[in-house]
């Protein structure tokens, strides 16, 4: 028997992985959120749309500075994760949570041992109500090697990354399954 629950439609396409957004200025004012609400959505050229609500901080970061970093932590620092998404940035000072440095290509900031991360610049935007999609052209995408290959992607059986299900609530990368 399916129950109406459009209140928590969004709950319905969980679980899914938990990223830290990086934005700001670097030397001028910097921030983190985590954000699950996060795409590939082009090829060519490299592409990320991210969802952000338009009360965070980072909303307001992202509209004047223009940039963005999706930063991707293992699962060993999702209380890090978690950390930077329940609380705003103009309340706390959540750059102390994370060892941060400038992009190489962005202002915006990047953690420095993240598995790796996007650096990205803002090419268009999409208002949805309490929402803005942001799309952002990749500009760099470093990633330790260590832990992942270009032909298969993360190697879980060294690392894992958190996936976020509701409020406090996360799963970690499962079973593999090979298609044949
Ligand atoms: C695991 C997780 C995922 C989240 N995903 C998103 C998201 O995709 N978009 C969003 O706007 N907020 C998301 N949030 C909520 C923000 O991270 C939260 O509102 C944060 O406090 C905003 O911080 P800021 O005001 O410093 O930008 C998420 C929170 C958690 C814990």
């Amino acid at each position: 028997m399916h129950r109406e629950v459009i209140d928590k439609y969004y709950l319905l396409l969980h679980p899914r992985p938990a990223y830290i957004i990086g934005s700001g200025k670097w030397g001028e004012k910097i921030n983190f959120m985590a954000a699950s609400w996060v795409t590939p959505v082009a090829e060519e050229p490299p592409r990320v749309a991210i969802a952000i609500d338009i009360e965070s901080y980072t909303h307001e970061l992202i509209k004047e500075f223009k940039e963005f970093t999706v930063n991707i932590l293992p699962l060993s620092k999702v209380n890090i994760v978690y950390k930077v998404g329940s609380i705003s940035g103009r309340r706390k000072n959540k750059s102390d949570l994370v060892r941060a440095r400038k992009g190489e290509k962005v202002d915006a900031p990047v953690i420095e041992d993240s598995l790796g991360h996007l650096e990205c610049r803002v090419v268009d935007e999409h208002s949805s109500e309490d929402v803005t999609l942001f799309i952002g052209d990749i500009l760099s995408a470093k990633v330790n090697t260590e832990y992942f290959s270009e032909k298969s992607g993360w190697n879980f059986k060294k690392i894992n990354i958190p996936l976020h299900n509701w409020g406090r609530g996360f799963y970690s990368v499962g079973r593999f399954i090979l298609v044949r």
